[in-house]
């Protein structure tokens, strides 16, 4: 699939590039969620942990675009993404069915709340997410720079069944037997990164929503580590509004604040996606 795109609304004339890139790779984890990989524009820039809109044409070779954390960090040659499939999905049923060779869309103008920027220096960091929420988490752990900022860093992520926990499930542990990051940071690389799987509505070695694992002090417990407080512990949340308006209460209740790109705190929240009738 070469596309053949209009350059904007206004613009009568087609083009191909800027806006196209090819895809190098696609991975199907779940029967409703996959990841792909595609070359990177030269000029793009990003923080990890942004976002872009990305897309394919409709039958009238007009745009279906979509906000997409970049999976990958900012020092990767390629892009990575992480997708949901959604049954009917204007863009997903299309999407879903990339293989490499073929073009996407995408509009090179990277933005977000979930960049280390965004907060105030502390010791550990929490990457709370559920579902594909997990994909500027998977940005962020690839990032050295976030295990120079942070002396620990934990992943708690949360989906309802086993498999959907596959894709960050390999990703951490490749981190952990990186070679670079181990050289980097030492042996004991693996204790600074912590993972924190739980699913919900299947039974698995750990379980849970995100909000009662960390009300309950379950997850403290688990890890050895002790409760959030602002003075030590920064965080990141990235699902659904009903799970960000949950976990951001939570947060708070621990003494924590939100912050933003222009005024840093205690910590940042995005949504994973836009949910119906929000
Ligand atoms: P849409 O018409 O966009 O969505 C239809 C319905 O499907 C939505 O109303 C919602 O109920 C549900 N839905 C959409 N996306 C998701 C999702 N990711 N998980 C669970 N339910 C969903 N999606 C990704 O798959 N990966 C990402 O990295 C990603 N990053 C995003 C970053 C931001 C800032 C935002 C706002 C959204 C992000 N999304 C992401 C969602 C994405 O923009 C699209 O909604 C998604 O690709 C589905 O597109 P669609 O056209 O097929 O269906
Ligand atoms: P649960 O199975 O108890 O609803 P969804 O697919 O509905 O977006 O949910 C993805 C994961 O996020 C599920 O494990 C779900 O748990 C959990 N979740 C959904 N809403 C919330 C919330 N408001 N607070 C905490 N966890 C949530």
């Amino acid at each position: 699939m070469t596309l053949d795109l209009p350059v904007a609304d206004t613009a009568p004339s087609k083009k191909t590039l800027p806006d196209a890139q090819t895809v190098t790779t696609v991975r199907h984890w779940t029967e409703w969620l996959f990841s792909f990989r595609v070359t990177r524009p030269a000029s793009l820039r990003f923080r990890s942990g942004e976002f872009v809109m990305i897309g394919l044409p409709d039958d009238n070779g007009k745009p279906i675009l979509r906000a997409y954390s970049i999976a990958s960090p900012n020092w990767d040659d390629e892009l990575e993404f992480y997708s949901i499939k959604v049954p009917d999905g204007p863009l997903t049923s299309r999407l879903q069915h990339i293989q490499p060779g073929d073009q996407i869309i995408m509009r090179p103008k990277p933005v977000g709340t979930l960049v280390l920027d965004a907060l105030q220096p502390g010791k550990r960091l929490w990457f709370l997410a559920t579902g594909t929420g997990i994909a500027p988490f998977a940005s962020l752990m690839r990032d050295p720079e976030t295990f120079e900022r942070y002396e620990q860093v934990i992943m708690m992520h949360t989906c309802r069944t086993a498999e959907e926990l596959a894709y960050g499930r390999e990703l951490v542990q490749n981190l952990h037997a990186d070679p670079l990051l181990t050289e980097m940071f030492g042996t004991e690389f693996a204790s600074r990164l912590l993972y924190y799987p739980t699913t919900t509505r299947e039974e698995s070695p750990r379980m849970g929503r995100i909000t009662d694992n960390l009300t309950s002090g379950k997850v403290f417990a688990d890890l050895d580590l002790p409760p959030m407080s602002p003075e030590t512990d920064r965080a990141m949340i990235c699902g659904s509004l009903a799970f960000n308006i949950d976990v951001k209460a939570v947060l708070e209740g621990f003494g924590l604040r939100e912050g933003a790109n222009s005024d840093p705190k205690e910590f940042v929240v995005e949504k994973a996606f836009v949910g119906d009738g929000v």
